[in-house]
């Protein structure tokens, strides 16, 4: 493919203008690892399903592989490496950490970005609505009970924010 038949990507991604020159079929996960080094972001599956590659778009949750990057252009996005702020773990993360709600993490930036989500919309969830917001997001470890135990823990935290 020439240059000529690439396209400028722009997005506001935690907090600044981010760009990139890519091919049109450029997934957003992709653009986001691949071009602006993101890497929190993951990849765990090529059929739409596991959900590790969550991020907020325009305040709300996407799986960033069902979508190209262009399609994404002027967008506002979260990604997990917008969570922390001057070092400081987020309410979220720091839920996640003391209660070992990951095993080895590789589904944790998408719970955690699903998570953050709930909370923005409603500030003290019922288990079935946490179970409800976290559906999309598979951990193939298993450790569903801790996860859960950290977004009740996470509501907490946030409320004492
Ligand atoms: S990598 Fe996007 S859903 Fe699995
Ligand atoms: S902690 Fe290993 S996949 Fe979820």
């Amino acid at each position: 493919m020439s240059a000529a038949d690439k396209t400028l990507v722009r997005i506001h991604v935690n907090g600044e203008w981010r760009e990139a020159t890519v091919e049109p079929r450029t997934l957003l996960v992709e653009f986001l690892r691949d071009h602006l080094n993101l890497t929190g972001t993951h990849i765990g599956c090529d059929t739409t399903y596991c959900g590790a590659c969550t991020v907020l778009l325009n305040g709300r949750t996407v799986k960033s592989c069902t979508l190209f990057a262009p399609m994404a252009d002027g967008a506002e996005i979260t990604t997990v490496e917008g969570l922390s702020s001057n070092g400081a773990l987020h309410p979220v993360q720091q839920a996640f950490a003391e209660c070992h709600g990951l095993q080895c993490g590789f589904c944790t930036p998408g719970l955690l970005i699903s998570t953050l989500h709930l909370l923005s919309k409603t500030a003290n969830p019922t288990d079935t609505q946490i179970r409800k917001a976290l559906a999309g997001n598979t951990c193939r470890c298993t450790g569903y009970q801790n996860i859960f135990k950290a977004v009740r823990m996470a509501v907490g935290l946030m409320e004492k924010r």
